[in-house]
């Protein structure tokens, strides 16, 4: 059956109610202006369900700057026509107006898991993503739903909204995809300039570096963050917002690395600002 485009809410739960006799549905939550790094969660999704729905939605309670909203790329035509080649059957592309038509009364709360990485740089952001995706899961009621581990604190989150809020979905983490020279795949790419996109991949390295200190048996903290500086060019393009070690359940900072970690970094390059993060394990390169 070719792909279906559905902007409302009544029309997606009476489109996915008629597939659910088919087998698993899976979701894959989106804010558009698909890639690569979409596309494996997606494919992921076609291997292991029997319907597909791809979310798109630029969800405004999640922007913390207006400038990012307003900027964010928009692409909903391109982003179908991937949708359709990668086999999806039904992308939900709702209004805001359809997705708040009345500003909310009550959000999702996240605690401790929030503090720390983005969540400290961009205060109410997690709130925001774990509240539409609360909703997306309202809506859509999928068996699976698929995240990037690229995002691994907003994974973490999501895990934690399903188990406390006794979601009866199964959340599938899927692996960072990745250009050639190691920076992460992000809608935000779209807008580096030529040199900028030359200094991105600055944060993979840094991150790599560090991966492979832990490897070599290097625990203490700031030695490790030092490392990670030291792959940081001088240059005035580039500031490094955070880099921390965190545990990778609770993601919070660890005082020395004894054990598997989360390493993750934002790097603002230009007026953009680009996130990464890779599992760190001591002895294990
Ligand atoms: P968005 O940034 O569009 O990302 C959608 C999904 O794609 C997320 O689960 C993200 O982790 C994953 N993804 C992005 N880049 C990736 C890459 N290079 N490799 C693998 N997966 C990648 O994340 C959001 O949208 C929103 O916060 C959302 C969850 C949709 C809620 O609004």
């Amino acid at each position: 059956m070719a792909l279906e485009i559905v902007e409302t809410i009544a029309g997606l739960r009476a489109r996915v109610a008629a597939r659910r006799s088919a087998g698993l549905v899976g979701l894959v939550p989106t804010m558009g202006a698909l890639h690569e790094g979409h596309a494996s969660l997606i494919r992921q999704a076609r291997a292991e369900c029997s319907s597909v729905v791809v979310s798109i939605f630029v969800n405004p309670i999640q922007f913390d700057r207006p400038e990012d909203l307003e900027r964010y790329p928009r692409s909903l035509d391109v982003d179908a026509a991937l949708c359709a080649s990668l086999g999806v059957d039904l992308v939900f592309a709702p209004t805001v107006a359809e997705m708040y038509p009345v500003s909310l009364e009550c959000r999702v709360e996240v605690g401790r898991l929030a503090d720390h990485l983005c969540g400290r740089f961009r205060p109410g952001h997690f709130s925001g993503v774990a509240t539409v995706v609360l909703k997306l899961f309202e809506i859509v009621q999928q068996d699976r739903a698929y995240f990037g581990e690229k995002d691994a604190q907003q994974l973490a989150v999501v895990r934690r909204l399903v188990s406390d809020f006794n979601v009866a979905t199964t959340i599938v983490g899927v692996p960072t995809v990745r250009e050639s020279d190691g920076l992460a795949l992000s809608s935000r790419n779209q807008r580096l300039d030529p040199d900028e996109r030359q200094l991105a991949s600055a944060l993979y390295h840094a991150l790599q570096r560090v991966k492979s200190a832990i490897a070599a048996g290097v625990s203490n903290v700031s030695e490790l963050k030092q490392l990670a500086a030291t792959q940081i060019p001088p240059d005035p393009r580039l500031r490094l917002e955070y880099f921390e070690i965190v545990d990778p359940v609770d993601f919070q900072p660890v005082d020395a690395v004894t054990g598997p970690v989360v390493a993750a970094g934002a790097l603002w390059v230009g007026t953009t600002r680009l996130i990464d993060n890779m599992r760190c394990v001591p002895g294990e390169s």
